[in-house]
């Protein structure tokens, strides 16, 4: 899927505000992923994508987390604003059949995080998951008080 058409796609479903928020995600990680040497390319995609499933229903996102064998049936337990990440991932593969692991893991992990993350995770993680277009990083969010900020 090519940068525009994910981007006509990602329009269609978001609201404005979240989409808006999408294209400073998007602008961001091109940026960082030139600085850092990631692929600029997937790092846009990647971020463009990894919202696509935040406004699902409580339903919908449980019942594609139950029939995916990818995603672990305890992400049931974790809470549901981090659930969007994994089901956006199947969702982008199953509807846009997107199969680049590197791309599908950027946009799973952007709640979460993991282990040992590639700069491509890393770039979505922050700038999508963490950091909300127009706010200035919190003192959570610099790592300097706890950790119970709200992932976007
Ligand atoms: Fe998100």
């Amino acid at each position: 899927m090519k940068i525009d058409e994910a981007k006509e796609a990602v329009k269609a479903i978001l609201p404005a505000k979240r989409f808006n928020h999408t294209l400073g995600v998007v602008e961001t990680a091109e940026k960082l992923a030139v600085q850092y040497g990631a692929d600029v390319e997937k790092a846009k995609l990647a971020a463009m994508l990894h919202d696509i499933a935040k406004y699902f229903s409580k339903e919908d996102l449980q019942a594609v987390i139950k029939r995916r064998k990818d995603i672990p049936d305890d992400f049931l337990n974790f809470h549901l604003s981090l659930w969007h990440a994994p089901v956006g991932a199947a969702y982008v593969q199953e509807h846009y059949n997107i199969h680049d692991q590197a791309v599908l893991d950027a946009i799973t992990y952007h709640t979460t995080g993991r282990k040992d993350m590639t700069k491509l995770e890393k770039i979505v993680f922050f700038f999508g998951g963490l950091y909300r277009t127009g706010q200035r990083f919190s003192r959570s969010e610099r790592g300097q008080g706890d950790c119970r900020t709200k992932p976007g």
